[in-house]
């Protein structure tokens, strides 16, 4: 059967009510659309662990700021149904704007700490729209599970963060990034990049993979060593502007000054033309 599409807020809430009355368990993904390879491993997840498989697709205008690309990111349903219906989804939610954030909407959740660093110093406000369309989210289809990718890893770690704080009954489940053949990390805006941009936008994971690679045959345990080996490679490769390359500890995602094994995360961000790409590695 061909997903099920549902526009409006209260028939989400009542269909799922009804199925978890019912006995069956949810899952969840949410997305902003545009969906790739990458999203199609994140709905294959949601269906392997429940009864019924649920995805949203939503530009959220809130995590975006003045300066981004709210307007032009990529609008794609017809194609995004038919991989819905291909990865076997029971019901997507495609709500308008104005009924998620009806006139006078002025309640918000933000995740203090976790969410100052990274993305959130060069993207003020992304997260607090993100934890707050996340949260109505989960309170209007009532997922058992829900599922996002280790490429946002911090947006992963704060929704985890959210979760827990608010006692939301769910479980957040993490999928390992999803990668083209050239160890690209998937992303909707990698359709941004010209040609050329494209060709060399690899760079940002050799380099970390090299970080890596030091770290574990060579033992480097130093942030700045790592840091500046991941910079290094990225400048020699490829006309990226560098945002940050960050090395963090997983639980704070405050900088550290060595790696703690099993609770590190480098993380980094760089703007090719049109493009801003994040990706990161967990050591
Ligand atoms: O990762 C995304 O696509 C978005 O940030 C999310 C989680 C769907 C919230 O709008």
């Amino acid at each position: 059967m061909p997903p099920q599409v549902v526009r409006q807020p209260e028939a989400l809430q009542k269909r799922l009510m009804e199925k978890r009355l019912e006995g069956k368990t949810i899952a969840l993904v949410p997305t902003m659309g545009a969906l790739h390879a990458g999203h199609c491993s994140l709905m294959a997840e949601g269906r392997k662990r429940c009864d019924v498989l649920v995805v949203s697709i939503f530009v959220n205008p809130t995590q975006f700021g003045p300066s981004e690309d709210l307007s032009a990111y990529p609008r794609t349903f017809d194609a995004d149904l038919e991989s819905c219906d291909r990865e076997g989804v029971d019901v997507i939610f495609f709500p308008e704007p104005g009924s998620m954030y009806p006139e006078g909407f002025s309640t918000w959740v933000e995740v203090e700490g976790l969410t100052e660093g990274l993305c959130g110093a060069t993207r003020p406000g992304h997260f607090r729209g993100v934890t707050t369309v996340v949260a109505k989210l989960f309170l209007l289809a009532q997922p058992h599970v829900a599922i996002f990718g280790w490429k946002d890893a911090q947006q992963l770690l704060t929704i985890r963060r959210m979760t827990r704080d608010l006692g939301f009954p769910v479980e957040i489940v993490g999928v390992d990034t999803f990668r083209e053949s050239d160890g690209l990390a998937m992303s909707s805006r990698n359709r941004y990049l010209s040609p050329e941009e494209r060709a060399e936008a690899p760079a940002l994971y050799r380099a970390l993979k090299e970080a890596e690679r030091m770290h574990r045959e060579s033992g480097e345990n130093r942030s700045d060593a790592l840091r500046d080996i991941i910079k290094r490679r990225i400048e020699s490769e490829s006309s990226a502007r560098i945002d940050y390359i960050e090395i963090v500890a997983m639980d704070t995602l405050r900088p550290t000054d060595t790696v703690v094994e099993g609770n590190t995360l480098i993380a980094l961000a760089a703007f090719m033309s049109q493009a801003r790409l994040i990706d990161n590695i967990r050591l």
